[in-house]
């Protein structure tokens, strides 16, 4: 039986549409669940910002999701997960989820020469070595900052020949320590999965958090009987940068033109109180 909470949305949120990776999971293990998606476009790339930055972001997107009054929380972002998970679980009283552990835990039961592609704020943290090697201590562990990776991405540049290109260079030292799996340290890169596997050798598995942190968010809903059984309400798209490039950019994931909402948070630049949206 559903409860009234059950009814509420699942909040998920990162820079920008990285965190499609985990929405499309959503769709697919959780069909049921309606959900609250934020980029804070405005502010992308995260992964080249300081820690408190991104702690503030977090900070300032948090609060913000439980005015919307979201049941959940997914950090749909590695680098949010990595710099903020301390703050957010001592500040807010609401079930959140990052999408480190669920990725650690995949790469563990997987392999034991284990790469981690990143943003530069991920790796610099440490948080993947860290969790890795605390659930296994007998895994090896090589960490790559991408800073390219996201512009990039967001500037649908995915099959540009600069982006092989520049992930062969990326991937090259992973590949020479003949790592047997591959974290995508970041919600950006399984976009990017035409490129990197193209130029893995056969025998690296990929892994994508994104489909371990939508499992766990499942058992968590089941534990506090807070999943839906009614039917999904429409996502709702919100973003802190202009609406019409997030749902340009976005339609060749979602397979169609999402209607996108622009939010001002209080300290995004430029913030004016009203409300703007394009359908
Ligand atoms: N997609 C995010 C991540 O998983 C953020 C990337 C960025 O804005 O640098 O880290």
């Amino acid at each position: 039986m559903t409860t009234d909470s059950g009814q509420k949305r699942i909040g998920i949120f990162d820079s920008g549409v990285g965190g499609l990776t985990v929405l499309t999971q959503l769709y697919q293990q959780l069909p049921n669940e309606s959900i609250l998606y934020f980029g804070d476009t405005a502010r992308l790339p995260y992964g080249t910002r300081a820690a408190s930055e991104i702690v503030h972001f977090v900070r300032e997107i948090m609060t913000w999701l439980v005015e919307q009054d979201v049941k959940m929380v997914i950090m749909a972002c590695n680098t949010s997960s990595a710099l903020a998970m301390e703050m957010v679980q001592a500040e807010f009283d609401i079930p959140v989820l990052g999408v480190i552990l669920p990725g650690a835990q995949a790469a563990v039961q997987q392999g034991k020469r284990i790469g981690v592609i990143a943003t530069p704020a991920t790796a610099a943290s440490n948080a993947y070595r860290n969790a890795i090697l605390e659930m296994d201590a007998d895994c090896r562990v090589w960490q790559i900052s991408c800073p390219a990776f996201v512009p990039l991405v967001e500037q649908n540049r995915i099959h540009d020949p600069y982006t092989y290109e520049v992930a062969r260079e990326y991937l090259a030292p992973l590949i020479q320590q003949h790592i047997d799996t591959l974290i995508y340290g970041c919600t950006h890169y399984p976009l990017l999965a035409p490129v990197l596997g193209s130029l893995l050798p056969a025998g690296v598995k990929p892994i994508d958090p994104a489909v371990r942190v939508v499992a766990a968010a499942a058992r968590e809903l089941e534990v506090l009987g807070l999943r839906n059984s009614g039917a999904a309400l429409p996502t709702r798209f919100c973003v802190s940068g202009p609406p019409q490039q997030f749902a340009d950019l976005s339609v060749q994931w979602l397979g169609c033109t999402p209607a996108v909402e622009k939010i001002f948070l209080p300290t995004v630049v430029g913030s004016p109180v009203s409300l703007e949206s394009v359908e």
